[in-house]
């Protein structure tokens, strides 16, 4: 079979590698790709990027199964595109993914079925949220309501803080920020405290099969200090996600979330990504909806999972109502997996781009170097994104795959290079 992997990321990159494995996999074809995809002889690089383009090369190309990366063509309809075609496609439909497109949108959607999240109202109007931050005070958080990357969320601590963001996102074109339909608005939420998971679960529609648990680390630099990123770490499994915590989450929020979805009319497919806070009793809620997997979350999962993911997408796309997935159980390797990110020069604001990256390793057992943001140019591999490459490795335990990773990203250097040195710190003081 050949299969289509839309996205140019880590996370695309650990799907291609983890799809490779299939022996029923012939080629996987990822569009647009890296600079590591390009350079493993099973992947090869499509330089297409529109829905309509991508339907097309798919469909004279009899590609077999397509799965979705990233929010932005999720959320223009691409799902909708293949399936209007005739096309076998892992991913949410434009009005499914609105619960990540649309803050407004989810958290109305969570405030109608009941699932635990922060208090909050919504704004189009800066002089009523100026005046409802006034009332309510520091510290709170502004959201935009469309996806921003990176500059859509701001914990404020002091109120001038939060008034300054919705100036800015409510502009009419706030540079980085996507406005729906209707135009500019905020969400504006209480402040919820706690330690953070990634709960990731695939759907066909009706079934639900959750991933193993992960952990990101959203702040630049060590100790959860300096700006909002991407993510530049993560681990999985969270042990923070206790099997009581993992019970309700599923009955709490997963589980009403797809039952509300399919009740609504727009049956959710895909991987749907709830990103938790968890207090101190235990008890979880949801701080936002990803429409698709974590990055870096899914270098870890993905290296951790077992199980071919061709035979549990396929089972996920079963023409008909709804798929097969309650067919599927999972295997996971029963050590942690841990990524480290290595960032640009310049990331998360301006990441330089062109930097040779240079003492890349052979691979080595239980650890791969997956690309994200890098190129080939005149047979060198060069920076080309923010985040550029994350390490993973398989350990024991959570001090072992840290140290593995660390021992093979200390190896790598390209000029202005910066990573985390604490990824997994929470995990590894339990
Ligand atoms: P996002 O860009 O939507 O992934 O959100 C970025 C980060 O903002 C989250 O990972 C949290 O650390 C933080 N955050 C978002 N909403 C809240 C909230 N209500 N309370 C505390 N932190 C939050
Ligand atoms: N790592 C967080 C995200 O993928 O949204």
């Amino acid at each position: 079979m050949k299969v289509l992997v839309i996205g140019g990321g880590g996370r695309e990159h650990a799907l291609a590698w983890k799809l490779a494995q299939s022996p029923r996999v012939h080629k996987v074809y990822v569009a647009p790709g890296n600079g590591g995809t390009a350079g493993d002889a099973r992947l090869e690089n499509i330089a297409l990027q529109g829905e309509s383009e991508l339907r097309q090369w798919a469909l004279e190309n009899k590609i077999a199964l397509t799965v979705v990366g990233p929010e932005a063509p999720l959320a223009r309809g691409v799902v909708d595109e293949f399936r209007r075609f005739g096309l076998r496609v892992f991913g949410p439909t434009r009005g499914a993914a609105q619960l990540e497109s649309s803050k407004v949108f989810s958290k109305a959607f969570m405030k109608r079925h009941g699932i635990p999240t922060a208090a909050y109202d919504s704004f189009s109007d800066p002089a009523l949220a100026h005046a409802y931050i006034d009332r309510v005070g520091a510290p709170i958080v502004v959201k935009a309501d469309g996806l921003a990357a990176g500059k859509g969320v701001v914990v404020a601590l002091q109120a001038s803080e939060a008034h300054a963001a919705v100036d800015y996102m409510l502009q009419d074109s706030a540079p980085g920020v996507a406005h729906n339909e209707g135009g500019a608005r905020v969400v504006i939420e209480e402040l919820l405290t706690g330690e953070e998971a990634s709960f990731i679960v695939m759907c066909d529609g009706k079934n639900v099969l959750p991933l193993a648990t992960s952990q990101d680390h959203k702040r630049l630099l060590d100790g959860d200090l300096g700006p909002n990123t991407g993510g530049m770490g993560a681990y999985s499994p969270a042990a923070v996600v206790t099997p009581a915590v993992h019970a309700r989450t599923m009955r709490e929020i997963i589980l009403p979330t797809i039952r509300g979805m399919e009740k609504e009319g727009i049956a959710f497919t895909g991987f749907l990504y709830a990103g938790l806070m968890i207090d101190g009793s235990g008890h979880p809620k949801t701080l936002e909806f990803n429409c698709r997997l974590g990055d870096p979350e899914a270098q870890p999962i993905l290296m951790r999972l077992k199980t071919d993911l061709l035979e549990v997408l396929l089972a996920a796309t079963e023409p008909g109502a709804h798929g097969r997935l309650d067919e599927i159980e999972l295997q996971w390797d029963r050590r942690t997996a841990l990524g480290v990110v290595l960032a640009a020069h310049g990331y998360p604001l301006r990441p330089r781009r062109g930097d040779v990256v240079d003492r890349l390793p052979a691979d080595v057992e239980d650890v791969v170097v997956f690309h994200a943001g890098t190129a080939v140019a005149d047979d060198r591999v060069v920076t080309a994104g923010g985040r550029v490459l994350c390490v993973t490795a398989l350990g024991d335990n959570v001090r072992q795959a840290q140290q593995r990773a660390y021992e093979v990203a200390r190896l790598i250097h390209f000029d202005g290079m910066q990573y985390r040195g604490d990824i997994g710190h929470r995990a590894a003081k339990i």
